[in-house]
């Protein structure tokens, strides 16, 4: 533990770093398609009401645990409880980062290679009816993947090297304000399109008729993922922040960066989708498969296709160097490698795992683990399992192990800011976000219906 521990030099840099993790793919494709299915309006205030009063208070209290030890994912757990298991937990996340890196990558390289196909104009050559085909050849092409996939690890790999503050922070700071103004200028794009209101109505008007239990699940699920809980982000930024910073305002700051973002990229999507009418529901593939159709359609078109992919590039790129400084703090504070090394080394080790997911869009499209090829193996295990075991056993540790006023007195600095709130947060640490996020979990493993047949059994 020789290594001098960096801080993030600014409330902005904070914001930007967090904010940057925070805003991702999630926000612009997976946001706005589950608002479009879910009944617009009507899951956008369920969605609220699940940031606000669910996982803005995690973002608070993994904060506060990084904070308190300044220290990395697994060492926090070490510090507050030593000599106990309960580093295990710590580890899991560490793990897990590790993991969806190695696949978040690849989607990030995808967005890469469709942002020089763009700007050079090949993109707008296929024709639309084509886009699946396109899409489907560019992921099983291993050798263009793999390529796309080892410069964002590079680029990952480049700005963690650099540090806290003049990696993460400097760059966050630039490109946060700049995936704004890009979000700004294809929304005005969108939105003046002939006909593009009725993308503004299905993403907004609220239809309580497609608003359904799942529709609930759904809303808190994502709300966790988007705002990066439960993977050893929010814990490491957290050891970077000083003292005297108030983290209860500050993970207010980055809830509203990410919800808004959100709401923008839907903004963006759905009116240029419907003016030139085209389907809403494609799901995942409705960035690669849908939208090259539509900037094809508009005056200039090109532009805008360019404009938008560097936008979700940018995206990617503040996820995912959020994963890697998580493995990178771990590895540089137990181990005796500098940063530039782990950096690298981990980076290396990144790219070899991505192999076996990259070729199961492609060759290996047979392998299959649980029925599930590597890709969506690794994404099943993460999304579905981790983050929700992390999330629990952190729900835990805060309530019987470290302590509500422990956890409380590092959320306001030791009293120096205002927190009225303790017996709400008492509550919610102890029984609501364990029990809530439990419940996801059964359903996204598909054991929810089980369980509740099993408990209903007995009355
Ligand atoms: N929060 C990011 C998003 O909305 C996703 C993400 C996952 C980022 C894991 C970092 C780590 O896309």
């Amino acid at each position: 533990m020789e290594n001098k521990r960096d801080n993030f030099n600014s409330k902005l840099g904070i914001v930007a770093a967090a904010a940057g993790s925070a805003v991702g793919l999630g926000n612009i494709w997976k946001f706005p398609y589950i608002t479009g299915r879910n009944g617009g309006g009507a899951f956008l205030i369920v969605y609220l009401i699940c940031v606000i009063c669910v996982a803005v208070p995690l973002v608070i209290t993994e904060f506060a645990l990084g904070r308190k030890t300044h220290a990395n994912a697994m060492d926090t757990y070490k510090e507050l409880a030593p000599n106990t298991k309960w580093y295990i937990s710590g580890a899991i996340a560490i793990i897990t980062a590790f993991v969806i890196l190695a696949y978040y990558a690849i989607i990030a390289g995808w967005i890469f290679n469709y942002t020089l196909k763009s700007l050079t104009g090949q993109l707008m050559k296929v024709a639309p009816a084509e886009l699946g085909n396109y899409f489907g050849g560019v992921i099983s092409n291993p050798v263009s993947s793999l390529a796309w996939n080892a410069l964002v690890l590079g680029i990952t790999v480049g700005i963690v090297v650099a540090g806290v503050q003049n990696g993460i922070e400097k760059y966050t700071k630039v490109l946060m304000p700049l995936l704004f103004v890009l979000l700004i200028v294809l929304m005005v794009r969108s939105v003046t399109l002939p006909g593009a209101s009725e993308g503004i109505k299905f993403l907004f008007k609220p239809d309580f008729s497609n608003l359904k239990g799942k529709s609930v699940l759904e809303a808190l699920g994502h709300s966790f993922y988007s705002l990066s809980i439960a993977m050893g982000i929010l814990i490491t930024y957290g050891s970077y922040i000083k003292k005297d910073e108030n983290i209860i305002q500050l993970s207010g700051q980055v809830a509203v960066a990410d919800t808004v973002v959100a709401l923008m990229a839907g903004t963006v999507i759905f009116p240029a989708v419907f003016a030139y009418g085209f389907e809403p529901d494609a799901g995942p593939t409705l960035i690669f498969q849908v939208l090259p159709a539509v900037f094809e359609a508009m005056p200039l078109g090109r532009l805008f296709s360019t404009l938008f992919f560097v936008l979700v590039g940018i995206a990617a790129i503040t996820s995912t160097i959020s994963l890697l400084e998580v493995v990178v703090a771990f590895v540089t504070e137990n181990f005796k490698l500098d940063r530039k090394k782990a950096a690298i080394i981990l980076g290396v080790l990144l790219f070899l795992l991505s192999i076996p997911s990259t070729l199961s869009f492609g060759a290996w499209s047979n392998v299959k683990i649980f029925g599930l090829g590597f890709f969506d193996l690794f994404d099943f295990v993460t999304s579905n399992i981790c983050l929700p075991v992390v999330g629990i056993l952190e729900c835990i540790f805060v309530a019987h192990v470290w302590g509500v006023k422990n956890a409380i007195s590092e959320m306001t600095s030791d009293g120096m800011y205002k927190f009225n709130l303790d017996g709400m947060y008492n509550v919610f640490i102890k029984f609501v976000a364990p029990v809530v996020i439990l419940i996801i979990f059964l359903n996204s493993t598909n054991l929810l219906t089980p369980v509740v047949d099993f408990v209903r059994g007995f009355f």
